[in-house]
């Protein structure tokens, strides 16, 4: 497929449209379905793609979309830079609902997910991936992060830069003991799909940075009370308008192609993945 995107944004709840001018685009992948059409559009003079990881209506719960199928996607149309905002619960009693977090780490407590390209399965052309591992130190792209923070600083909301993200396999939130065993391990903010997104798009070399809104103190924050989805709705709704914004502007500020000088895009370091990327 010809290069369409560059730069790819998937809206988790509560966000399923970004740009107004669209084009739909059905793509296929050896994985199956992605959870929904892309939708190319441009903004700031940059090609995007718009994907929302819960389809339109949010029919698929976090432990049931395809993550696989959703990168192999936006890797397809030409995307390299992906820009993942997501609801979280705060595990901070300083991070209350409205607070935005660009974090640079991540604990994995998923339990079923599909989680590497590299698990040496046969793709339907018949190609047969290697057994890779990659090295996943730090799981965002730095320039991803550096765009987000300023993007918001210049809207005026004071976004806090770094902390890690622990995500859980939901679809239920967590109970206050477990809750409380994350906040009491330093961590900063809880979600349910920011795993394995992070890993499948450093696998494919991909730049991918996450905004993690706060629409909720998880149960075990000293205020907490227990979540529930209506309100990390509404809490995500309040906040679209401004998290839009900030997308707009960070999109216009992620470098791409030859000003790509992470080190995501060879994050195979020439290792032969055993098919071809998309
Ligand atoms: N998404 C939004 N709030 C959340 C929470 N408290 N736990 C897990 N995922 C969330």
């Amino acid at each position: 497929m010809s290069e369409q995107a560059e730069i790819g944004v998937i809206g988790g709840s509560g966000f399923y449209s970004f740009l107004d001018d669209v084009t739909e685009v059905t793509v296929e992948t050896p994985y199956g379905p992605p959870s929904d059409s892309l939708f190319l559009g441009e903004t700031g003079g940059r090609k995007v793609a718009f994907l929302p990881r819960h389809g339109r209506g949010h029919h698929l719960p976090p432990n049931r979309i395809n993550y696989r199928a959703n990168m192999w996607a936006l890797r397809s149309v030409g995307v390299r830079q992906i820009i993942a905002p997501c609801a979280v619960g705060g595990l901070q009693p300083e991070y209350g609902p409205g607070t935005l977090v660009i974090p640079d780490q991540l604990v994995d407590r998923t339990k079923t997910r599909q989680q590497s390209f590299f698990d040496g399965e046969a793709l339907p052309d018949g190609s047969v991936p290697n057994v890779l591992h990659i090295t996943f130190a730090d799981p965002y792209c730095e320039a991803g992060r550096e765009a987000s923070l300023r993007a918001a600083r210049d809207q005026g909301w004071q976004a806090v830069d770094g902390g890690t993200m622990c995500v859980i396999e939901g679809p239920r939130f967590s109970t206050r003991a477990e809750s409380r065993w994350h906040a009491a391990q330093g961590w900063s903010v809880v979600g349910m799909t920011g795993h394995p997104e992070a890993v499948l798009a450093r696998e494919l070399e991909l730049c991918y940075s996450s905004l993690a809104l706060v629409t909720d103190l998880d149960a075990g924050a000293e205020a907490g009370e227990g979540v529930s989805h209506e309100e990390v709705l509404r809490v995500f709704g309040e906040n679209i308008d401004r998290l839009r914004q900030v997308l707009f502007e960070a999109v216009r500020e992620l470098p791409t192609g030859s000003d790509r000088k992470c080190e995501c895009g060879t994050a195979l370091g020439g290792q032969e993945p055993g098919f071809a990327l998309p």
